[in-house]
């Protein structure tokens, strides 16, 4: 990317010109990758917020009009037309796959859906109340020793990316299957990646599972909808191992960790806690608003804000309509979808969360969704890593593929202590 414009910067007694960079959609970046010898100086960016760590191609999110694409496509549109595969390869290959393309892809996807048997003893060492998220990231690392960790040269990086998410689903439904006693339920080649998960993790031996198209492809749009956003906390986890040339299955594993964490992936399963707390304590919703707004408490509404959206979330625009969608399908009801739709109407319409343009994200009607397929609260941060895995291949990819990357390294602003003359122990004071 060009630079087409220049900044100036006035420090101390310098007089610094600085390349501005202009993205496809108009976003406008300083390149600083010389201010250092330039002005002698570092920047400083709390949670990089106002920092862009790379030039992308995969993913636009546009915060403030609430626009969400893919590789140049509109979300709304993949949801309405494409299989989770479909998008997974978009992502991963940077077009949409033709039939042809899409046959081989599912073919890869099967060929590459079972795990070596040794794995199976893995779960065994695990206590039965394991986290599945520590259980998935373990796993996936440990795919390492098992099959060869491929650099994006070479020609066979697409099976390795087919490999993991394939392999990442069939971890997901084992973990849940040994969680419950029960054993294990193998892939099947007659059926699609969603419907193949979802048997994985429902039948068995003496009670198969109906398969009911209508939670399939609202499965595949959830998957759609968590595939990729761009630089968020645990894709830039996955660049980041990535930058020091560690393998893939190593850098997907600190994606895996990042987005356990409350504050991001984690925040599904969190909100699922809050609403049964809310149902439990006389849906007293205020109190818990309440909370969330009171700088005393820890308590933060989860599901709500967005480091990007400053508006509602496009993808829980598609979520909360998808509720009605499901439960009037398998005509049943969930108390905790009424909860939160009251919530919400509260939040939006309280001054609090208008002036900080809190709106409902990602996480906030996904769990409900989850809930009504029979997947249980832990393992709504799984749904969410089998929906974004195939962004953080592509993520990953992108990122080793840059001849000029360089390591991640930020810099920091020293607070500490000045020079210090060494204390012999013996004449050190208690602190
Ligand atoms: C995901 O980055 C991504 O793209 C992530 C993601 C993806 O697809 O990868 O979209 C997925 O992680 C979605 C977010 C899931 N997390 C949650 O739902 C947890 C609850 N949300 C918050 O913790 C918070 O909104 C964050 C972490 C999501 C965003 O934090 P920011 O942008 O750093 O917001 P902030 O801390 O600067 O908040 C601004 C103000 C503060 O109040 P003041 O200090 O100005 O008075 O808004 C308040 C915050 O206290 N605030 C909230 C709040 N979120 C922000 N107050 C109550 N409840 C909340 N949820």
């Amino acid at each position: 990317m060009q630079a087409t414009e220049k900044a100036q910067l006035k420090i101390r007694d310098k007089e610094v010109e600085l390349p501005v960079l202009v993205g496809t959609e108009g976003q406008v970046g300083i390149d600083i990758t010389k201010l250092k010898q330039q002005a002698g100086c570092t920047t400083y960016d709390i949670g990089f917020a106002n920092t862009a760590s790379c030039i992308s191609n995969i993913t636009y999110v546009d915060g403030i009009n609430g626009v969400l694409r893919y590789r140049g496509f509109n979300i709304e549109d993949l949801v309405e037309h494409c299989s989770f595969i479909e998008v997974a390869y978009l992502l991963v290959h940077g077009v949409l796959p033709t039939a042809a393309e899409l046959k081989k892809f599912s073919r890869y996807l099967n060929q590459h859906s079972m795990i070596h048997e040794n794995m199976h003893h893995f779960f065994n060492g695990f206590p039965a109340d394991s986290h599945p998220m520590a259980i998935l990231a373990s796993m996936v690392t440990s795919l390492s020793s098992f099959y060869p960790s491929l650099t994006h040269k070479d020609p066979t990086f697409d099976i390795t990316g087919a490999r993991l998410i394939s392999k990442v689903r069939t971890i997901a439904a084992f973990s849940f299957k040994k969680s419950q006693g029960e054993p294990v339920v193998y892939p099947r080649h007659d059926l699609s990646f969603c419907a193949n998960f979802l048997n994985m993790m429902f039948s068995s031996p003496v009670n198969p599972y109906e398969i009911r198209p209508e939670v399939v492809r609202i499965l595949n749009k959830l998957l759609i909808l968590h595939v990729d956003h761009g630089q968020n906390c645990s894709t830039t986890a996955v660049r980041l191992i990535g930058s020091a040339r560690a393998n893939l299955y190593a850098s997907i594993s600190a994606g895996i960790c990042a987005l356990w964490g409350p504050l991001h992936g984690g925040a599904n399963q969190a909100v699922i806690e809050m609403l049964k707390r809310i149902k439990n304590d006389q849906r007293n919703i205020k109190k818990y608003v309440d909370m969330a707004k009171d700088k005393n408490s820890p308590f933060r509404l989860p599901g709500f804000g967005h480091a990007v959206y400053k508006n509602y979330d496009p993808r829980a625009r598609i979520c909360r309509k998808m509720c009605d969608e499901l439960f009037g399908s398998l005509q049943t009801s969930d108390p905790l979808l009424d909860i939160a739709r009251e919530l919400e109407h509260i939040a939006l319409n309280d001054d609090y969360f208008i002036e900080r343009h809190l709106y409902p994200n990602v996480d906030f009607y996904t769990g409900i969704l989850y809930r009504a397929m029979g997947i249980p609260t832990n393992m709504l941060t799984v749904m969410f890593t089998i929906g974004r895995l195939p962004g953080w291949i592509a993520q990953w990819k992108e990122s080793t593929e840059e001849e000029s990357a360089k390591i991640f390294r930020p810099r920091q602003i020293y607070n500490g202590p000045t020079r210090l003359d060494f204390i012999p122990i013996d004449q050190r004071k208690k602190a």
